[in-house]
């Protein structure tokens, strides 16, 4: 059976392609969606990609993720800076987890510059767009392959 990446999405990420272009890019979650799935597949994986504006919801995936995933790619968006609730999820899955982010938070306003997500993770993408997920998921199939 091929090995499963899930590729979550946090509150606001829906609106891409409209929300602040200049920031988060041109290209909608559902370009960067089908992106990851075609990328996915030359790995011979496959990608179960979701988003939430809800952080139970979020919660709730990623303890799914403990038992249908192999590796776990998160865009928490704005919960990556506050939630623990997040966090404590994620410490819970004994699987690779990449933190990714279309911008680079490091750059941005003082309260991006901490990630709670960073905490549990194995590592993270910031700065590159929509191509972050693409190195992800690159970063992913090395580690689980
Ligand atoms: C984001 C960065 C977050 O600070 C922000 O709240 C987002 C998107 C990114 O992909 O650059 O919603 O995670």
């Amino acid at each position: 059976m091929s090995k499963n990446i899930f590729i979550l999405n946090g509150p606001n990420l829906n609106l891409l392609g409209t929300r602040e272009p200049g920031i988060y890019g041109a290209e909608t979650l559902a370009d960067i969606e089908k992106a990851c799935a075609a990328h996915a597949k030359g790995h011979s994986l496959t990608i179960d990609f979701r988003q939430s504006n809800l952080e139970g919801e979020l919660v709730d995936w990623i303890q799914e993720a403990r038992t249908k995933a192999d590796a776990l790619l998160l865009n928490a968006g704005a919960y990556t800076h506050t939630s623990i609730a997040i966090l404590d999820a994620l410490r819970a899955v004994d699987k690779p987890i990449i933190e990714v982010h279309l911008s680079n938070i490091f750059r941005r306003e003082d309260y991006r510059k901490h990630s709670y997500v960073s905490e549990a993770a194995t590592g993270i993408i910031s700065g590159f767009g929509s191509h972050g997920y693409i190195l992800g998921i690159d970063a992913a199939a090395k580690l689980i392959k």
